[in-house]
């Protein structure tokens, strides 16, 4: 090891239980990008987000305005104009942490349990934002930087970016880049480390059904007007075959195939239906299309799912009840070549052609963002396959992740930059779930890496 990557490493190592408390800092932030109650919170932890990064020496730090949350750029270009420039993406925005009554420790009270994190936001992605700032810090330590580097640090992925890719557009110099290191991703176990390549895209809608004017007595009025409720059930039972195969109109029109290539590799991977089982808890892994592996439905295949379904009385015990109005929150995640807009359209189409006229309904669409595929030959993606190699002592696995990061697909389409994604988030680390938690084993290993991959460009 040269002198200044072996410094940086000892300082990384040194400064652990520093980067921890920084940790615990921005978990205490409850940065629910979802939830207008927490706008201040969220300007709040955008300022604390420059405070560390000056703290670290960066430079030319600035809160920008894009209509949302706000967004955090810093920079560091001293390393030449010979020398790559990386934009490191993070997202300090959280999802909500509902239910509340089922987290042993407060999400915004971070804690250690058996040598994990517990926390909203731990490891999506706080945790990998406090990684790669620490990194950077341990190299700055030890000598030069052998990059240029700049941040991106926003606060609406957990929403879909809908404003960052405008203000791109507009501030395409600032961004100018050679790649974008995006942390948001993860690995695959303790012991497994891996690399994503591929994103999911992603469409979200909400059904309204609205059908008597005001709630009814289920028994003065139930059978002769149509429960609004039923009516949704039906609807969406309805979009899913007995194969498991999505009924909404084109769905699967404009979907690239595996090819059979890919579908090898992809089946040696330690991505069975043991390790789904392991990291859920359910007790069989049938979700989704029959003809298809698990590992392809959960990554590579379009799915259609209910995020949230809300109508008439949940409360303690009975009330006889037929309810006005019934709701369903619904995302879809989308492979290569699907489109957002398509996919609205058919559903679109889809309620027009079986929605019974006893109710009223509204579609509400969402943001969308399309797949991605990131080329694995690249020189940056080696340096992170050496810097695994050189941490956990075995070669990184290749995997799709079955989740979305908006702003990937932007980036290329308005910079034309490739995103590495990285991150050293577990399968089993409930994120968008009570009791988030980070393995902090995991997480110190993925602070040297990042040190390496840095040293190895
Ligand atoms: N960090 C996740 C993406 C991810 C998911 C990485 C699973 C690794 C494994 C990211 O923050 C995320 O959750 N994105 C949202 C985006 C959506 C709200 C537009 C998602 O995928 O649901
Ligand atoms: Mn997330």
């Amino acid at each position: 090891m040269t002198d200044q990557r072996s410094k940086a490493i000892e300082f990384s190592h040194q400064n652990r239980q520093k980067f921890l408390d920084k940790l615990f800092d921005y978990i205490k932030f409850p940065t629910v990008s979802a939830d207008s109650a927490h706008k201040d919170d969220m300007r709040a932890a955008a300022e604390w987000t420059i405070e560390r990064l000056q703290e670290i020496g960066m430079e030319n730090i600035q809160i920008h305005e894009t209509g949302g949350h706000p967004l955090v750029y810093a920079d560091h270009l001293h390393a030449g104009e010979d020398k790559p420039t990386v934009v490191i993406y993070g997202h300090y925005d959280v999802q909500p942490p509902d239910p509340l009554e089922l987290w042993e420790s407060g999400p915004f009270e971070p804690e250690i349990r058996d040598n994990k994190l517990y926390g909203r936001g731990s490891s999506d992605m706080k945790g990998q934002i406090i990684a790669s700032m620490g990194a950077v810090e341990s190299v700055l330590f030890a000598g030069e930087l052998p990059l240029n580097i700049k941040w991106m640090i926003e606060g609406e992925e957990e929403i879909g970016s809908a404003n960052l890719p405008n203000f791109i557009e507009k501030n395409k110099e600032l961004y100018a880049c050679d790649f974008v290191l995006n942390p948001d991703g993860g690995i695959l176990g303790e012991e497994i480390p891996a690399i994503p390549y591929a994103l999911r895209g992603i469409v979200g809608f909400e059904i309204e059904l609205k059908g008597p004017a005001a709630d009814l007595h289920s028994g003065v009025f139930g059978g002769a007007i149509l429960n609004p409720a039923n009516e949704l059930a039906r609807l969406v039972a309805g979009m899913h075959d007995e194969n498991g195969r999505i009924t909404i109109p084109g769905f699967y029109d404009q979907v690239q195939e595996l090819t059979t290539e890919e579908r090898e590799e992809m089946a040696k991977l330690p991505m069975g239906d043991e390790y789904f089982k392991m990291n859920s808890g359910a007790p069989e892994i049938v979700g989704g299309e029959k003809d298809y592996p698990a590992v392809e439905r959960a990554t590579a295949r379009p799915t259609l799912d209910i995020n949230g379904i809300f109508s008439g009385y949940t409360g303690e015990g009975m009330k006889t009840v037929l309810p006005s109005h019934a709701t369903a929150k619904i995302t879809c995640r989308l492979v290569p070549n699907q489109q957002p807009e398509t996919i609205s359209a058919g559903m679109n189409q889809y309620l027009e052609e079986n929605v019974s006229s006893g109710v009223t309904w509204k579609l509400h669409k969402g943001g969308g963002a399309v797949a991605t595929i990131t080329p694995i030959d690249s020189k940056e993606v080696l340096a992170l396959s050496a810097a695994m190699k050189t941490v956990w002592g075995k070669e990184p696995n290749f995997f799709r992740i079955g989740g979305s990061i908006p702003i990937v697909a932007d980036m290329e389409r308005i910079l034309g930059v490739v995103s590495v994604l990285t991150g050293f988030g577990l399968p089993d680390d409930n994120i968008h779930s009570p009791n988030e938690k980070l393995s902090l084993e995991t997480w110190y290993r993925g602070i040297d890496t990042l040190i390496h991959f840095i040293f190895n460009l």
